[in-house]
């Protein structure tokens, strides 16, 4: 389906950047919002990527993130993938803006439902970036993290349980991808494993593992959930580890 088009939000860096990438060379239309365009432009250029569009603004911001998710024919884009984070505080275990994903899924889904008003049509599949150790079923970090996610993640934690819960109490289709509490830089061909879990009825196959690049889990994203839109991962939770 070459004609699909994708919303990224967070695709400077990191896990983004690595999905955004993968579903640019799936021929797929990208729309890409930056606060600083510069940072994607000057590694995704324009001559390389006619199909992305990249457009400024805060993911807080209502009339720029309703920018990226209208396509083309009074059509909602086909799929979002929403990865935007915090920078970390490590001296006062916090980020520099605690409720950053809270404040951008908001947006996103109040963005949807304005643009519906207005008479757009669609149902994007919304894909969010979570992490590892938020499972409400069973453990899915390795015991030595344990400590680490209670004192480093607390504050970003909090901050993805709300993120998690209002995008699974939206009615709207829907994957959370919890990556790896440990997340590193380079793309390899290691093997990525996924547990699923169902907000509703928990557990369904579990994957527990001690880290994953950002690059591997944006790479992971495209092609199980961009590209592929495996029916498995759908309305459910994804935690992608090595
Ligand atoms: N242990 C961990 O750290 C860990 C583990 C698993 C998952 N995660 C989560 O996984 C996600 C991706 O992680 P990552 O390391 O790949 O992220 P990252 O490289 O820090 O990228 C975060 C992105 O979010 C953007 N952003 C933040 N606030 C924004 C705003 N208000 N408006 C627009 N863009 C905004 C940043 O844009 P700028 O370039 O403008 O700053 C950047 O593109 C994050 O949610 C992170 O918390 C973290």
């Amino acid at each position: 389906m070459t004609s699909k088009t994708v919303a990224f939000f967070g695709a400077s860096t990191g896990i983004g950047h690595s999905a955004l990438k993968h579903s640019l060379a799936a021929g797929y239309q990208c729309i890409a919002l930056c606060r600083n365009p510069s940072k994607l432009t000057s590694v995704l250029t324009r001559e390389s990527w006619p199909n992305l569009q990249v457009v400024q603004g805060n993911a807080h911001d209502t009339a720029a993130v309703s920018r990226c998710l209208k396509a083309s024919d009074n059509k909602l884009v086909d799929e979002i993938v929403f990865t935007i984070g915090g920078k970390p505080i490590p001296a006062k275990m916090t980020i520099d803006d605690p409720h950053v994903c809270e404040k951008g899924i908001t947006t996103v889904l109040n963005a949807i439902l304005t643009l519906r008003g207005q008479g757009v049509v669609g149902r994007p599949h919304i894909i969010v970036c979570s992490t590892a150790g938020m499972s409400e079923f069973g453990r899915d970090i390795p015991v030595t993290y344990l400590p680490l996610f209670s004192l480093f993640l607390k504050v970003p934690g909090a901050d993805k349980r709300a993120m998690e819960n209002k995008l699974v109490a939206s009615g709207e289709d829907f994957t959370i991808v919890r990556a790896a509490m440990f997340l590193n830089d380079g793309e390899t061909n290691k093997q990525v494993r996924a547990g699923v879990e169902d907000p509703q009825t928990g557990i369904e196959s579990k994957a527990i593992g001690y880290s994953i690049s950002r690059e591997d889990a944006g790479k992971w994203i495209a092609r199980n959930l961009v590209v592929e839109r495996n029916p498995k991962y759908l309305n459910k939770t994804a935690t992608i580890v090595y």
